[in-house]
């Protein structure tokens, strides 16, 4: 039994090495329900945006605007976990060096309360994009 799980998983290995292989090969590759795919249309990546170096909050505009986020912010907010308050909450923000959420953002009892939960619907990212993220072409005349 042991040696015919041994030779199981030599198998996978042969397979999983012999798959990397395949990946190196610059010849199209011919998959029948595909038919054979060229990529002929090559381009430059985008260009990485840079954000405020860690630590600097942008200054506000006018009172009680929702700070603008001074990095990526496509930290993961789901049903399961929301992902800024790792840093943000008020337990974890000293930690984390990061500001603590606003009073307004908790109940009584210190729990975030779920009205504020989606924090990207207020607070958005702000970048120096080096490219534009959409066509503009307005004109003022
Ligand atoms: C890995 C830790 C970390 C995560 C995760 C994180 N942040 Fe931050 N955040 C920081 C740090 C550090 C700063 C800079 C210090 C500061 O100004 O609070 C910051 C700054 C901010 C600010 C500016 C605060 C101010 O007073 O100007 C906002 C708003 C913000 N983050 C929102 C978010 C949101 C929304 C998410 C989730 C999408 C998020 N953050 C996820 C660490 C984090
Ligand atoms: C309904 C809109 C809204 C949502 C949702 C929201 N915020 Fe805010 N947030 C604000 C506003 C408005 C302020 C500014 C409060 C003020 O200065 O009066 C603020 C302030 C902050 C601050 C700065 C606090 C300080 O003391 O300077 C942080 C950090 C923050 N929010 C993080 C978050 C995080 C993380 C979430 C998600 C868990 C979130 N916010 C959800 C509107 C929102």
């Amino acid at each position: 039994m042991k040696k015919l799980l041994t030779a199981v998983a030599m198998l996978f290995m042969l397979n999983a090495c012999s798959g990397q292989q395949a990946n190196t090969q610059a010849d199209p590759v011919n998959i029948t329900s595909l038919g054979q795919s060229e990529i002929t249309e090559v381009r430059a990546a985008d260009v990485i945006p840079t954000y405020p170096k860690r630590g600097k909050s942008i200054e506000r505009t006018f009172v009680h605007q929702p700070p603008l986020i001074p990095h990526k912010a496509q930290y993961p907010i789901n049903l399961k976990k929301n992902s800024c308050m790792n840093c943000h909450s008020p337990a974890k923000a000293k930690r984390m060096k990061a500001t603590e959420i606003d009073v307004s953002h908790l109940l009584a009892d210190s729990k975030l309360n779920k009205h504020y939960y989606n924090c990207t619907q207020c607070h958005v990212p702000q970048a120096d994009n080096k490219q534009p993220l959409v066509d503009n072409d307005f004109s003022a005349k």
